[in-house]
């Protein structure tokens, strides 16, 4: 029988309460289709913090070195506002991207037919929205050098991030923005800001090179990141598949994530390279939303980014592509039903909590595996 091996690392906040339905999917899936899922689990984060003085422990690190795949939560609240920079529980999330590699963030926006009302846009600007956000993870603004605070003795003291990008960077994630783009509308929009940055100019060099050079098949359009902004919010349809880097990427998906009703409802994947002998590539998937600290623990959080992402799991890392539909058609179809989580709730439906969320995922899951 196939293995295969999941490393969890449920975070902070509502992280554990999410993932907690994620693993009833996994046991379910290992006793009615042998699907042979092992799993481990692990501390990121706060929480990590507390046990081990670190965002993520070595041995966690090496675990998800290791894993098939890594089910990632959420991490930060404010209880570890004021634990040291490099410690505090992101550094977990940047490492694990860091070191596994994982230089391509995949964030789908897709509006659920029956959360149409539930964007903070008109209906009709939202219905039917399928959008792919193809977001740089390993590089620009986060991981550049220097990136200090230094005091100039004067009184002042002056702050430094550091904006870089070499060539392969843009070229691997274009590449992953052209192959996405050919089995979706065949559309990219590359996202930039080349009338201000340098590593704009090159963004938009080399995107421009590697679609002329394999790619010229799709059709591909620029915009500056700020006009980028404006549209998504102005007429969100227009967009197939967005190609943009790390810091512009993490604003643009949360822009988008709210076209779609709730920040609840976005998936992630983030995909390394593929292993030269294997095939195989590093991944881990996380919802999009936080650790939001403010719902923690009431189980009221909504689940649904979190099981998004494990579909994204069972298609991307496991070629698992009939379970993956069904399951994204099970949260589809429980939403078709009315029933909601406190984030999504609409006149009329019938407002649950993460469990019964969850389990409503899962009843309409096995039905449609049956
Ligand atoms: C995201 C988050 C992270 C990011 C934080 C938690 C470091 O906002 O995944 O979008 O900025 O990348
Ligand atoms: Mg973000």
């Amino acid at each position: 029988m196939t293995t295969r091996n999941l490393f969890l690392l449920p975070g902070d906040g509502i992280g554990p309460e999410a993932m907690g339905e994620v693993r009833k999917i996994i046991a379910y899936m290992n006793e009615a289709m042998n699907a042979g899922f092992v799993t481990d689990e692990g501390l990121v984060g706060g929480s990590a913090y507390d046990a081990h003085g670190a965002a993520i422990s070595e041995a966690d690190m090496q675990k998800a070195l290791a894993a098939d795949a890594v089910l990632f939560g959420a991490v930060g609240g404010p209880k570890w506002d004021d634990v040291p920079y490099e410690v505090r529980p992101e550094a977990g999330l940047l490492r694990l991207r860091k070191d596994l590699e994982l230089f391509a963030n995949l964030r789908p926006a897709i509006c659920y037919p029956a959360l149409a009302n539930a964007s903070s846009l008109k209906p009709e600007l939202v219905e039917g929205l399928d959008i792919l956000i193809i977001r740089e993870l390993t590089g620009g603004v986060y991981f550049g050098e220097p990136k200090t605070i230094t005091d100039l003795g004067n009184g002042q003291k002056r702050a430094i991030d550091t904006q870089v990008y070499d060539t392969y960077e843009i070229e691997r994630i274009s590449a992953v923005a052209f192959e996405m783009a050919r089995t979706r509308q065949n559309r990219v929009c590359s996202m930039e800001k080349r009338n201000v940055m340098k590593s704009g100019v090159l963004w938009n060099q080399v995107v421009t090179a590697t679609h002329k050079d394999k790619y010229s098949d799709v059709k591909l359009e620029h915009m500056l990141a700020d006009a980028g902004g404006m549209q998504l919010v102005r007429a969100p349809k227009q967009f197939d598949v967005i190609v943009t880097d790390n810091l512009f990427g993490d604003m643009l998906s949360d822009v988008a994530a709210m076209l779609t009703g709730s920040l609840g409802m976005l998936p992630s994947a983030s995909l390394g390279a593929p292993d030269g002998k294997t095939g195989k590539r590093k991944a881990l998937y996380e919802p999009v939303h936080g650790s939001a600290p403010d719902i923690a623990g009431q189980g009221i959080a909504n689940p649904i980014a979190m099981i998004a992402s494990f579909a994204m799991c069972l298609r991307y890392s496991f070629g698992m592509v009939t379970e993956a539909d069904n399951l994204e058609k099970a949260i589809a179809n429980v939403l078709d039903k009315g029933i909601r989580t406190a984030d999504i709730m609409a006149d009329g439906a019938k407002k649950v909590g993460t469990v019964e969320m969850g389990e409503a995922i899962l009843t309409e899951f096995k039905a449609l595996s049956a």
